[in-house]
């Protein structure tokens, strides 16, 4: 089977767009990471990308002003371009309106760092630690229109610790967003994951049976 053409769209740093790119080097992955797509010309990312060798482009939002159709034309323009046929929302930070995702459904991810539905929306790891959750976490979804909503393809916890900054948090949550965005695209990827009545049904998924516990006394 051919591999699947991916775009990842970033904002910033673009480290869970490194992290496909990582997984994507190994040929017998399903996924190939084709083009990454900017909002931001200042996107650290880019360079990033442009030294594994791939195509990046960039949609400054700001140049389209309050015309959000227009941006998303552009958008579409540059994933047509590169015959894409899956979309990685990877710190994206531009909110897409329901047309566009319409167009992707099914077939555009975002990650998340958190455990949705808790802690939608910014400043995730702050909002967990001031409500003293015990786990947290990261999500990889299929995008929906509602913001950080949408079918769940993998979620990984991590424990949170007394002494814990956003800061620190932010850290160990970050290691696994790279690990379960990997496992999410491959997995959607191979046509493994089935949105039945809203939620994903993972084609041979092996299900752990230990328990998360936090914390450990
Ligand atoms: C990641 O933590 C991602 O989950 C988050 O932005 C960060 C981007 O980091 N996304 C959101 O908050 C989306 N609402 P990265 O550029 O290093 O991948």
């Amino acid at each position: 089977m051919s591999r699947k053409r991916v775009a990842v769209l970033i904002s910033g740093r673009g480290s869970n767009m490194a992290a496909l790119i990582e997984a994507a080097k190994d040929k017998t992955y399903p996924a190939e990471i084709v083009l990454v797509l900017s909002n931001r010309p200042d996107a650290g990312g880019l360079s990033t990308a442009r030294a594994a060798g791939i195509a990046t482009e960039t949609v400054d939002h700001t140049t389209f002003g309050k015309d959000r159709p227009a941006f998303e034309r552009a958008l579409q323009a540059a994933l047509e371009k590169h015959r894409v046929e899956i979309v990685c929302l990877a710190g994206f930070m531009r909110l897409l309106t329901a047309d566009f995702v319409g167009r992707w459904e099914g077939r555009m991810l975002n990650i998340h760092p958190a455990l949705l539905p808790s802690f939608k929306g910014l400043d995730t790891h702050k909002r967990a630690l001031e409500a003293g959750v015990k786990l947290h976490g990261a999500t990889v979804h299929f995008v929906v229109p509602e913001m950080d909503s949408g079918p769940i393809v993998a979620q990984a916890a991590v424990a949170v610790r007394d002494d814990d900054s956003e800061e620190t948090l932010a850290a160990r949550v970050i290691q696994v967003e790279h690990r379960i965005y990997s496992l999410a695209l491959k997995l959607v990827a191979e046509g493994r994951v089935r949105i039945v009545a809203g939620r994903c049904r993972t084609d041979g998924a092996a299900m752990p049976d230990g328990a998360f516990l936090a914390p450990e006394a």
